[in-house]
């Protein structure tokens, strides 16, 4: 009798780790405006740190429906990875101790060069895009400035698709090998244009030829029928998934950077 095959252990993906893996709490994220837990997860010998945001657990907004936040931030993971930017850490939607949830890859945070600043300024040095002026305080104001990296441009434009409406400094985590993460996206993929952003650095200027390359493949993938268009329509509504793809087409249009619309707080506050 031949001696049984040998199957060579399956290399499990990060998406199946945090999506079949046992999940275990480990403690809750104190400053979290909603319930978001630091987990482990585990799956075939395979073992990694996550958080898990149950839909029990998040905070009732008034511009936002109810109980659906996990499926934007997923969305947003999606439209992410369809970029091929790889911006957002791993996020799937998937059962846990405490129901159904988003679970997202832990990004250990890696220290680096400051990506906000506030400057006593009329103008940002070289290197630097403005924002906007801030009050600090006694009448005072004084300039916020982000960094103008390549890599901040690009979650520009994936807040623009999304329709984020809260990028603030604490939602950009820089990791190992010089990359950088947005996370906590939530509030995103409202119908209403609510972009609310503290990279407003390139408002108004022309698109990068890399940016509309991607908006075209979005503009495919958004397609009837369009893998992320099938992936989108079970997160978000008709009407949402519709004003994501009006929001790609006005970008490609113009070939710019959207710019503030007025009618909405175009900057977060605390801007961290
Ligand atoms: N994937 C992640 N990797 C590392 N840290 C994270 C991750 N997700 C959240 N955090 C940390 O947890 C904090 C709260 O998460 P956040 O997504 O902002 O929650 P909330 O929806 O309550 O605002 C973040 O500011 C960050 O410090
Ligand atoms: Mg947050």
């Amino acid at each position: 009798m031949s001696a049984p095959e040998r199957i060579p252990p399956r290399s499990v993906t990060t998406a199946e780790l945090l999506a079949k893996g046992e999940l275990k709490v480990r403690g809750r994220i104190r400053e979290a405006s909603n319930a978001v837990l630091f987990c482990s997860v585990t799956y075939e010998g395979r073992e990694t740190s996550c958080v898990y945001k149950p839909v029990a657990g998040e905070r009732p907004l008034w511009d936002f429906p109810d109980g659906n936040l996990a499926q934007r931030e997923v969305a947003a993971y999606e439209v992410s990875e369809a970029t091929g930017w790889g911006l957002v850490p791993t996020t799937v939607l998937r059962d846990g101790p405490y129901g159904e949830g988003m679970c997202q890859l832990w990004i250990e945070a890696a220290a680096e060069s400051e990506l906000l600043a506030l400057v006593d300024a009329e103008e940002p040095e070289p290197g630097w895009k403005a924002i906007g002026f801030a009050e600090v305080g006694e009448g005072e104001t004084a300039l916020l400035v982000h960094a103008d990296d390549e890599r901040l441009r690009r979650l520009a434009v994936l807040d623009a698709v999304i329709n984020n409406a809260d990028r603030k400094g604490g939602h950009l985590l820089p990791a190992d090998e010089g990359r950088l993460y947005g996370i906590d996206h939530g509030v995103t993929f409202n119908a209403e244009n609510k972009l609310r952003t503290l990279l407003w650095g390139w408002a108004g200027e022309q698109l990068t030829p890399e940016a509309v390359d991607v908006l075209q493949g979005l503009r495919e993938a958004l397609n009837a029928g369009g893998g992320l268009a099938v992936k989108l329509a079970e997160l978000i509504t008709v009407v949402e998934l519709d004003a994501t793809r009006a929001r790609v087409d006005a970008m490609l249009e113009s070939g710019k950077h959207p710019e503030p619309s007025g009618e909405w707080p175009a900057i977060p506050w605390p801007p961290v």
